[in-house]
């Protein structure tokens, strides 16, 4: 059987952690591929429009929507939501 429903997870960076190695520390598991920001495998979709929290470690080159966010460049200073798909 398929869940339809995505797997919602709030999230927090230590000093100087991306999204991506915070996820990974908390054990969950998302794709990557460069984490570099120029690839776009560990883009996932934000559960909440308002992030105020986001800022980049790195400029991300990869594209990515205003709901949705690299998470391999990305640094939150406080906890967000973020839709595991
Ligand atoms: S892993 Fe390539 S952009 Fe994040």
């Amino acid at each position: 059987m398929t869940n339809l429903v995505d797997e919602v997870v709030a999230i927090a960076c230590g000093p100087g952690e991306s999204l991506l190695s915070a996820l990974e520390r908390q054990g969950h598991r998302v794709e990557y591929q460069c984490r570099q920001g120029y690839c776009g495998a560990c883009r996932l979709p934000l559960a909440d429009k308002s992030t105020p929290a986001l800022s980049y470690l790195r400029p991300p080159l990869a594209w990515h929507g205003e709901d949705e966010v690299l998470t391999c460049c990305t640094h939150a200073s406080s906890p967000i939501r973020l839709k595991l798909t």
